[in-house]
């Protein structure tokens, strides 16, 4: 059976009332992708046109289809949400070619192993049905259909219709199908609802097929990759199989975790070798780290390129960021859509926002740098800020090579510090400063002689006064008022 022979239906318009948050649980994030983009990404790759069945939240859901660029993708609404065998019935002006693969849209990590499998049984059984079976004990199967085979019949029974008996015992259906059009084309707008739920059931196809000895073939799957996702605890159960899956693989690449389970790695992150990555981290999707730098504890980091031998200090937040080679960042640094050059340093409790520092700048300690192109070696000394904004709008700020800005000096924006200047501590500079000048922007001090002694003196003095009592009729009556 050529790929072409076969289009994919993903069921992806019910209410996800188990979810409890009030959105469609598919528009949730595995490892920062969303759920739905799972299945429809597999597919894309497998050149497999597919169809939406889209409802409650469709927009939601065309808004990420459309956002990751998946082709061969159309949307078909079920306005009420009658079961996944009425879904299927929705689709069905959709249907074109000759076998039609289903797949709830809540299986995100299935692969195209297993769909390749269903599609080889399938051709080589001539079947009408093919799905996937799975077997667990795990607590979140519970809820799965039974596939009930006796003699030569097979029928999938969901759990809550379940006897006692047929719970146990009975391999899971895992929501994935291949049907010859044909056989859908006549059987499927003739389900009947099932009498107790009320809903159509895509399940009862099965029954139907075995009823009249048409072919039905199994393929049996490993639970982790079929697991439906339907509860926030299973999300995160489904999470954690992703997450351990990117952390193996890294890890396999050289990466060192000081705490494996305690990173929170998304799919579209890269590591280099010889990387150490702390507890805690968490390392968003878009980022791009080199070798042989540290990441260390509890710092975040999102969409960010961060080259070889960087050394990240605990508890940072990085986002929309360049970070060169060799620099240092850190600890509590914020660092917000900025470009850092070799060999910087950015101490602690430093922001630095919207901003360019070039190579081997210093900034070390409780700055906040927005709005600033800083050439190379500029030193910025501690609790030093650009003052970019007053209120309206933005401004920028201009330091050149080796300009020297002492310590807690307010830059006001727009403001340019030449070449070698320097801006003495405590100024604040309003005008920009020359080449080579140094910009005093302070009351001068004076220092009165004896005057300390004299002070002293006073204030003595004014101790011996008994402080005044506040009478209890007072505190009462502030209290009443
Ligand atoms: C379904 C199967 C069950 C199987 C399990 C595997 C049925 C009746 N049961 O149960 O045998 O073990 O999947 O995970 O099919 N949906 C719609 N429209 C609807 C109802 C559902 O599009 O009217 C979509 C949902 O968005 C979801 C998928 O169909 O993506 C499955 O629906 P869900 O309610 O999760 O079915 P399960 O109870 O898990
Ligand atoms: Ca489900």
């Amino acid at each position: 059976m050529e790929k072409r022979e076969i289009q994919a239906i993903i069921l992806a318009a019910g209410k996800s009332s188990r979810f409890n948050t009030g959105s469609t649980k598919l528009s949730f994030t595995l490892c920062g992708q969303e759920m739905i983009a799972y299945p429809a990404k597999m597919l894309a790759q497998m050149n497999i046109p597919m169809t939406f069945v889209v409802g409650f939240q469709k927009q939601a859901i065309k808004q990420i289809i459309h956002h990751h660029a998946i082709a061969n993708a159309s949307f078909i609404e079920q306005e009420k949400q009658l079961g996944t065998g009425h879904a299927l019935l929705c689709s069905q002006s959709d249907w074109h070619a000759e076998h039609i693969l289903v797949l709830n849209g809540d299986v995100p990590l299935i692969t195209q192993d297993i769909i390749e499998e269903l599609i080889t049984t399938h051709r080589e059984h001539d079947a009408t049905i093919s799905f996937v079976t799975t077997h667990s004990s795990d607590a979140s199967a519970a809820g799965l259909g039974r596939v009930i085979k006796q003699n030569k019949h097979i029928e999938i029974i969901e759990a809550r219709h379940c006897t006692d008996e047929q719970l146990l015992n009975h391999p899971l259906n895992a929501g994935i199908y291949l049907f010859k059009r044909a056989f859908l084309e006549a059987t499927l707008h003739r389900i009947p609802a099932n009498e107790k739920s009320g809903e159509i059931y895509i399940t009862d196809l099965i029954k139907y097929a075995s009823d009249n000895n048409l072919t039905v073939a199994t393929i049996n799957a490993p639970f982790d990759y079929v697991r439906g996702v339907n509860t926030l605890k299973e999300l995160w159960a489904a999470e954690h199989i992703k997450r351990s899956e990117l952390l193996t693989h890294w890890m396999s690449k050289g990466v060192r975790f000081a705490a494996a389970l305690n990173v929170c790695l998304d799919l579209d992150v890269e590591i280099g070798a010889g990387t150490f990555i702390g507890t805690g981290a968490v390392i968003t999707k878009g980022t791009r780290i080199g070798t042989n730098c540290i990441i260390n504890a509890f710092s975040f980091i999102s969409n960010t390129i961060i080259h070889d031998e960087v050394d990240i200090k605990p508890h940072s937040a990085i986002c929309d960021s360049i970070i060169h080679k060799g620099s240092q960042v850190g600890p509590f640094a914020h660092l917000n859509n900025s470009i850092i050059q070799e060999s910087v340093i950015i101490g602690n409790f430093v922001e630095v926002k919207r901003s360019t520092l070039g190579a081997h700048c210093k900034a070390k300690h409780l700055s906040y740098i927005g709005d600033a192109c800083l050439g190379e070696k500029v030193n910025i000394g501690a609790g030093t800020i650009t003052c970019n904004y007053n209120g309206v709008s933005k401004h920028e700020t201009v330091v050149k090579d080796n300009a020297f800005i002492g310590g807690n000096c307010v830059l006001v924006a727009p403001v340019t510090i030449g070449t070698q200047a320097m801006t003495a501590a405590g100024s604040v500079i309003t005008n920009d400063v020359p080449d080579n000048a140094v910009a005093f922007g302070r009351a001068r001090q004076e220092n009165k002689e004896g005057y300390a002694q004299e002070l002293r003196e006073r204030w003595t003095q004014q101790e011996l006064q008994p402080s005044p009592i506040i009478s209890t009729q007072k505190i009462k009556q502030i209290q009443d008022h």
